[in-house]
């Protein structure tokens, strides 16, 4: 399955970082530095995964301005409404205009417990409710030295979409965890090797039509000075950026990857 054409995305997980108010003023710089360097709208999918609390601040921003920005979330609650304290529906995500929400990032896995059926169960949530999951996938530092780097993503990937609709819309992002807020990232051949697995997982969990529609993002210390290697290879289609996305210039430049000399 060579390139096809497939949308990057360039997604921007925040984390439990920036309150609304610094949230609207990021996202207001942001739209501004693309704008001032002739960003050319829709050839670069940009995503913003702010922390729920700003999510409202941010669609109003989007909307009255205009940002061709897509607003996403970073957890969804399996249930739909009811006696859930603390959790959010998927049904108050969708009605804030969002477009995607992240399902089991790796700090959700490791302090939250979330285990492969939570994820599954996440995404089946976000899917009802007309929500893009962006299922993230990655092995730790001790299952890359005793599987290899591809076992336990596509076991995880496998899970999480098993039993979907073979039409169902989704985004895969593979984190190896070793290299998230480490500085280490995957070399852009480790990246290849394990979204091409993962794109295998895709077509037999859900049809070669899905697989070769789907996204698949690296993420794991991407910065500006790397994204355009990543690019380059044939099955990493975006990236989810963590550290690097609170920074504007940075981000800018990440989401300005086509236009880097020289790579
Ligand atoms: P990082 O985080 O870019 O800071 O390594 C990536 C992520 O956790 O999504």
């Amino acid at each position: 399955m060579g390139v096809t054409a497939r949308t990057p995305l360039i997604a921007g997980n925040w984390k439990m970082n920036l309150d609304h108010l610094q949230a609207v003023a990021t996202v207001q710089k942001l739209h501004w530095t693309l704008r001032d360097a002739k960003f050319e709208d829709g050839s670069v999918e940009v995503g913003i995964f702010p922390p729920f609390t700003d999510l409202r601040s941010v669609q109003t921003l989007i909307d009255a301005d205009k940002i061709p920005f897509a607003l996403g979330a970073q957890d969804v609650s399996v249930h739909d409404s009811g006696a859930y304290t603390g959790e959010i529906s998927g049904a108050f995500l969708a009605k804030l205009q969002c477009r995607y929400v992240i399902i089991g990032h790796s700090e959700r896995r490791e302090y939250h417990a979330e285990t492969d059926e939570v994820v599954a169960a996440k995404t089946k949530a976000a899917l009802k409710h007309g929500l893009v999951p962006v299922i993230c996938v990655g092995e730790t530092a001790a299952d890359l030295e005793e599987h290899g780097a591809a076992a336990v993503p596509v076991g995880q990937l496998r899970t999480a979409l098993s039993g979907l609709d073979a039409k169902a819309d989704v985004v895969v992002a593979y984190e190896p965890v070793w290299a998230i807020g480490s500085g280490q990232a995957a070399t852009p051949q480790q990246a290849q090797d394990v979204c091409a697995a993962l794109r295998q997982v895709i077509a037999e969990e859900l049809g070669d039509e899905a697989a070769a529609r789907t996204r698949i993002l690296y993420g794991g210390s991407v910065k500006s000075g790397n994204i355009a290697s990543f690019m380059r290879e044939p099955d990493v289609d975006g990236a989810l950026v963590g550290g690097a996305s609170l920074v504007v210039d940075e981000f800018a430049a990440i989401v300005r990857f086509q236009n880097h000399v020289g790579v």
